[in-house]
């Protein structure tokens, strides 16, 4: 805070129109985080050039295990191969109107190939050993945080999006279409364009923090305490009629019913043992 402050003061000394600039991007940022939500229909235009750099830029300037950039992003334009995606992910149509669409991969197989191609292991003269879990979860970690990064300069320029999950599923179809190599797996994927109009009504309902958060030790929770935490989410759901058994079930029927116990969640449990299998042994 008092690097902050000292460091917006030097500015208010140099001039004033830069210390206005500074106090919107704060503001901004601010609200890109609190007011988010979801946006899954978007203007008729694509993306300035200008905005698309800032997002690429905020994408780029994430925090990075050891700097190595363990990921990579595909800015899918194509309009067939965004047809084709938005079947393997669970036919949401959405996605082939999206005016952007990246898929981000976990990607170790460009440092395979650097270390390789740079003779590493006869050099360093130690046994080679193929990429293991590790490095598909810094990979992992990598990725889905530099997507953040994105989303929240994208949210800050009047750019709406919403992560798909749905991208792990159709493992072999995906990797396919995307031409993915063995050390690379989607982590996420997120579409985004401009926004209608300032979407109104309230925002989904978050746990409180006191249910969220724990000090020093992990600590199981009763069913009273579950209740308690997700009674936003279930009132939520419950005005517009959507839990299950009339409306009078709970908020954990809605998800065992809606997610747990789907077909898509059964594939999507299938396809991940696919892509971790196939990063560690290789198959097929
Ligand atoms: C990992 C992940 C996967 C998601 N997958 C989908 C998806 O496939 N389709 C969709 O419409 N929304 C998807 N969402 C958006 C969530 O449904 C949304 O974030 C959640 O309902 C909370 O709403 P909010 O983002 O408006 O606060 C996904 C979000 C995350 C973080």
């Amino acid at each position: 805070m008092h690097g902050r402050f000292s460091y917006t003061l030097s500015i208010i000394v140099k001039t004033s129109r830069f210390v206005y600039h500074e106090i919107m991007i704060t503001k901004n940022v601010r609200e890109a985080l609190l007011q988010r939500r979801s946006v899954r229909a978007y203007q008729d235009k694509p993306i300035s050039n200008e905005d698309k750099e800032s997002i690429f830029q905020a994408i780029l300037r994430a925090p990075t295990a050891g700097n190595m950039a363990l990921y990579s992003v595909i800015d899918v334009q194509d309009a067939e191969v965004k047809r084709q995606l938005s079947v393997l992910c669970d036919h949401q149509d959405m996605i082939a109107r999206a005016p952007m669409c990246l898929v981000f991969i976990a990607d170790f197989q460009k440092w395979f190939d650097y270390y390789r191609a740079e003779d590493c292991p006869q050099k360093s003269g130690k046994p080679w050993r193929e990429p293991g879990l590790g490095e598909l979860h810094l990979a992992l970690q990598d990725s889905i945080i530099a997507c953040q990064s994105g989303v929240v300069m994208a949210e800050s320029l009047g750019i709406g999006s919403c992560y798909i999950g749905d991208v792990l599923e159709n493992g072999e179809a995906m990797q396919k279409l995307l031409n993915l190599p063995r050390y690379t797996m989607p982590s996420c994927m997120v579409i985004m364009g401009y926004k209608h109009d300032t979407p109104v009504g309230k925002l989904s309902a978050r746990c409180p923090a006191t249910d969220m958060f724990m000090t020093d030790q992990y600590q199981l929770r009763s069913k009273e305490a579950l209740e308690s935490a997700f009674n936003g989410q279930e009132r939520q759901a419950h005005a517009v009629n959507r839990l299950p058994y009339g409306n009078a079930g709970t908020l954990a029927d809605y998800y065992y019913e809606k997610k747990y116990i789907t077909s898509f969640m059964k594939e999507m449990n299938r396809s991940v043992a696919w892509w971790f299998d196939r990063w560690e042994k290789g198959r097929p």
